[in-house]
Parts: structure tokens; C-alpha cells; sequence
């Protein structure tokens, strides 16, 4: 199994996911070789519920990391076929990962699909491109 994958099935141990039992993982891979885990952190107040996706890449920005240090992004749940992120985590995605990286998505037995975030979200909603200051 890729490393990408395995990492994300790490980071889906760390899910807090009472509500839905439903444990997802995410792992984004930098050019220096790190992963940053994210997993979906639930809520009592069912709508603040933060996907793995997202933690993710607010994790990557919280601890200084940039769009650009972002190698691919690994995506897996214990779904029948590859995970598919919801629309809410396209649209992050779209801002912080860059257009080029690898997405790949996939199932706990190591099913995957590669993917990119034009497939993902075509016609994207995109306010700027450039720097936040
Ligand atoms: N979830 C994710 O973490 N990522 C997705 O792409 C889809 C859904 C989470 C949110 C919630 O905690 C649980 O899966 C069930 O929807």
C-alpha cells in the first residue's frame, strides 16, 4: 500500500466521531517528506463538525506550512470504494492546495483513486490567487 495511504489510516485512528461512528482520515504529504494527519473532529451541535480534510490543511497552515510545500493529499474512510470529500472541503481545497497535487482517495482495505481538484470542482468559485496580506 502507498505511504500516503497508510498515513491517512493512521491519522483516521484519531477521529472523535461519536455521532456518526463514521472515522475518516486525512494526510497531506510536503516536498520535505512530512505528513500532517487531520481526522473529523464531531460536535453535539451536529454542524460545527469539522471534516479530516479540513483539519488537515487548517493543521498545515496553523503550524506555518504553505500552499506551495504541499506534495499530494491522502483521503481514506471505510467506505466500499474510494472516499469521496464533500463539497465544503472541495472548496477549501481549491484555495489551499495547489493545482497541481496529487489527491488521492481511497478505502481502509487500500482501495484508491488518483485524482485532481479540477475533477473534484470544476468551475470553482476562486475570489483571488495570490498572497494573504
Ligand atoms: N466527513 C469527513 O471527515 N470528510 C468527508 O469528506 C466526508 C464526511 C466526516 C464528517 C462527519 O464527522 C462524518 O464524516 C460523517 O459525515
Amino acid at each position: 500500500m502507498e505511504k500516503g495511504i497508510k498515513e491517512a489510516i493512521k491519522a483516521r485512528q484519531k477521529s472523535y466521531s461519536p455521532y456518526s461512528k463514521f472515522k475518516v482520515g486525512a494526510a497531506i504529504e510536503l516536498k520535505d517528506g512530512t505528513f500532517i494527519h487531520g481526522a473529523n473532529i464531531e460536535n453535539s451541535s451536529y454542524g460545527v463538525t469539522c471534516c479530516a480534510e479540513r483539519n488537515a490543511l487548517f493543521s498545515l497552515i496553523s503550524q506555518g506550512y504553505h500552499k506551495e510545500d504541499i506534495v499530494a493529499l491522502y483521503v481514506t474512510g471505510d467506505t466500499p470504494g474510494p472516499i469521496s470529500p464533500c463539497g465544503a472541503c472541495r472548496q477549501v481545497m481549491v484555495e489551499l492546495v495547489p493545482k497541481n497535487a496529487k489527491i488521492v482517495l481511497s478505502n481502509i482495505k487500500g482501495d484508491f483513486e488518483e485524482t485532481t481538484l479540477k475533477k473534484l470542482l470544476p468551475y470553482a468559485f476562486e475570489e483571488f490567487e495570490g498572497d494573504n496580506d
